[in-house]
């Protein structure tokens, strides 16, 4: 099937043998689905952002021992919210309706901000790990770090929303560029293009 897809860009450089990318998705996924997407030849993905700097390396270390083959580590570039009692009362109380009914503790969901944007200490990481790609959300990090990924050698790759948001991508120089669907199964932040518009996750 390989042979048979005739444009080779994206095989070519990620040196993978499918033309497949998978979709990273923090809390839903570890490293068996990345193992397994890169084994049968595509690109697997490791999401970081609900991860702390022990638990990727853990999750390096089970991917390392499983496949060879190339794989990208993923990190979201949000402004993480500054935290909003009032708000925070207000959508439980909206949502608790929706949380009964799915049979889910409310309580149980964290009030401060469980995703983490690139830092220093994942960067660090990344230089040690020589990973082959490095995937961004949400636009990318500041340049001093994103320079700091790029001289490790890994390939550079964030998502897009619209055509501005892919062009200032690509004017910062990413290999490639995800063009996400208009759903992206809820996990669609718009980056670019509104006034001061910064994405921002919990
Ligand atoms: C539960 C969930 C978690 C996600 N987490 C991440 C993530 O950690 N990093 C990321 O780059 N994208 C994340 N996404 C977005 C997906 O990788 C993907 O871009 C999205 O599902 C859109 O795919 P589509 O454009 O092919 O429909 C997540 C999506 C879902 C549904």
């Amino acid at each position: 099937m390989a042979e048979d897809w005739p444009d080779r860009r994206i095989t070519d450089l990620f040196g993978i043998e499918l033309p497949i990318l998978q979709a990273p998705m923090a809390g839903a996924q570890g490293s068996a689905l990345t193992v397994a997407v890169s084994n049968a030849g595509g690109l697997g993905a490791l999401p970081c952002a609900m991860l702390s700097v022990e638990q990727v390396r853990a999750e390096l270390s089970a991917i390392r021992k499983a496949t060879l083959r190339p794989f990208a580590l993923n990190f979201f570039c949000h402004r993480p919210p500054v935290f909003d009692a009032e708000r925070d009362t207000e959508w439980r109380a909206r949502m608790a309706p929706y949380y009964a009914e799915m049979g889910i503790d409310l309580a149980a969901i964290p009030a401060a901000a469980s995703r983490r944007p690139f830092d220093e200490a994942a960067c660090d990481l990344v230089e040690q790990i020589g990973s082959t790609v490095v995937s961004f959300h949400f636009g990318l990090p500041e340049e001093r770090l994103l320079e700091r990924v790029r001289a490790t050698g890994a390939k550079v790759v964030s998502s897009a929303t619209t055509v501005s948001e892919a062009r200032w991508l690509e004017e910062r120089g990413c290999d490639a560029i995800i063009a996400q669907g208009a759903e992206a199964g809820g996990h669609r932040g718009r980056v670019r293009g509104r006034r001061g518009a910064t994405a921002s996750a919990r």
